[in-house]
């Protein structure tokens, strides 16, 4: 039994914010951003949440793959930016959707996360306990980015998107690779909410992504090539094999450099990044809606994934579409 991506979905946000628009309210330009990240344009929510988008990405998802609420056993959903602590957003799109059979909880694995997740659903598939599953990456990073450090907030955007997994006889996933070093964690974090109990005097502090750009850089340009690598391999596979190379989208100067690293033409790896900026654990699945939605994907074509950020985490995978 392989696990196979029978579905996607994907929601981004209604309002465009183009990198003209970030240069009249801060002190950047179209030239900066665009030379350094190939990123153009983001989406930013207004009145949208990340389980809000996470519902429309899941139900495109599942009119996609045919496949109805009561078929889903398993819902993970991979977020940094969740609406609440508790319940999990992936409750709260079991809840929306009425898929009241299935078990539901989130992942925090940054920009990994939707990655990790279809490793997770693989897991329990080839170990026979679920056969469909709804994997989500979503995230309002809008709201944990510091608006005043140019450095960062020109990066990010908001979205969701959604898979559906099911156990399949002939074609799905061949290999997977996934790591951390979370001595490495401080080059790109987030502080969660400070302690306010009675026995300690801390002043309630909101804290904002702060990330060591260059040393994130590093890490990419070296990780990624070696996961997708050691991945394809374990597939039996060289790198010419691979019809498309799903990454994350986080710059478009770590894709190129992955590409040159594995003497691949920039043409087989597909970018979203222009149009939404890095949006963390929604990337991969918003990039794969998109190459499905143009009819890139045809069943049994070979598809290399990865995904890479905070943690540090890594994770990347090979499957026949
Ligand atoms: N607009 C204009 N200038 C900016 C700017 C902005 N938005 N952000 C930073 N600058 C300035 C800095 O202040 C600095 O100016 P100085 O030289 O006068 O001090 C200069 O540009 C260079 O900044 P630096 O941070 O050294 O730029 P860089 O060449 O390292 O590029 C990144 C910055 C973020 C584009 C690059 O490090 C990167 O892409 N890293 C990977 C980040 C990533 O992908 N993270 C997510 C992974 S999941």
């Amino acid at each position: 039994m392989k696990t196979r991506i029978i579905g996607t979905g994907s929601c981004l946000p209604e309002t465009v914010v183009t990198n003209d628009d970030l240069s009249k309210i801060m002190d950047t330009s179209d030239e900066w951003i665009s030379s350094r990240t190939g990123i153009r344009a983001r989406h930013l929510v207004k009145e949208e949440t990340t389980s809000s988008m996470s519902i429309e990405a899941a139900k495109r998802a599942m009119e996609n793959a045919g496949v109805t609420a009561d078929e889903i056993d398993l819902i993970i959903l991979g977020t940094v930016s969740p609406d609440y602590v508790t319940p999990a957003c992936a409750c709260e799109v079991q809840a929306a959707i009425g898929a009241k059979n299935a078990v539901a909880f989130d992942i925090n694995a940054a920009c990994s996360g939707f990655m990790f997740a279809l490793n997770i659903t693989n897991a329990y598939i080839q170990a026979g306990l679920y056969r469909t599953a709804l994997i989500l990456g979503a995230e309002t990073l809008s709201k944990i980015i510091d608006w005043k450090d140019r450095g960062t907030c020109v990066l990010f955007g908001d979205g969701a998107g959604a898979a559906v997994v099911r156990g399949d006889e002939k074609y799905g996933m061949l290999s997977f690779d996934q790591g951390s070093d979370g001595v490495k964690g401080d080059v790109l974090a987030c502080l969660n909410r400070t302690n306010n109990n009675p026995l300690v005097e801390t002043d309630p502090m909101l804290s904002y992504v702060h990330m060591d750009g260059q040393e994130v850089y590093k890490f990419a340009v070296t990780t990624v090539p070696a996961s997708l690598q050691k991945t394809i391999e374990a597939a039996g596979l060289t790198a010419e094999d691979i019809d498309y190379f799903a990454l994350h989208q986080a710059n478009i100067r770590i894709i190129q450099s992955v590409s040159k690293r594995l003497h691949i033409s920039e043409e087989k790896f597909p970018i979203s990044l222009d149009h939404c900026g890095n949006i963390s654990a929604a990337s991969v699945p918003i990039l794969l809606d998109e190459m499905n939605r143009k009819g890139l994907l045809q069943p049994g074509m070979k598809i290399a994934m990865s995904g890479f950020g905070g943690g540090l985490t890594w994770a990347s995978a090979v499957l026949e579409w």
